[in-house]
């Protein structure tokens, strides 16, 4: 594991019981994607970067919600591999997948 890293990636993968009126990000897919940014992360060499679950971040209905930090960007992650890549190749230091960063902060 890295000592010094680059970026910090937190998804959220709360769970709320059935008929919650705010939903999570659980019932969204918060755990899959998770692994599959995680894996994703590894598989291209990322070491200075970590990808890690977290609790609810606050922003339920426009998740499924992670943020990337140093830069303090929210993403509504997609279920399809093309923008989980998005995702991904902002982890790389391609630049913030504009196109899915939640609403107010575009
Ligand atoms: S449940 Fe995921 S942001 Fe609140």
């Amino acid at each position: 594991m890295a000592t010094n890293l680059r970026g910090h990636v937190f998804v959220c993968t709360n769970k709320r019981e059935e008929g919650n009126s705010r939903g999570c990000c659980f019932e969204k897919g918060g755990m899959e994607l998770m692994t599959k940014l995680k894996r994703g992360s590894r598989e291209m060499g990322l070491d200075d970067i970590r990808v890690n679950k977290s609790g609810c971040l606050g922003r339920c209905e426009e998740g499924p919600s992670c943020v990337v930090y140093p830069e303090g960007i929210w993403y509504t992650i997609p279920d399809d591999e093309a923008g989980i890549n998005l995702i991904l190749n902002h982890l790389a230091g391609g630049g913030p997948a504009n196109e899915l960063i939640m609403g107010e902060n575009k």
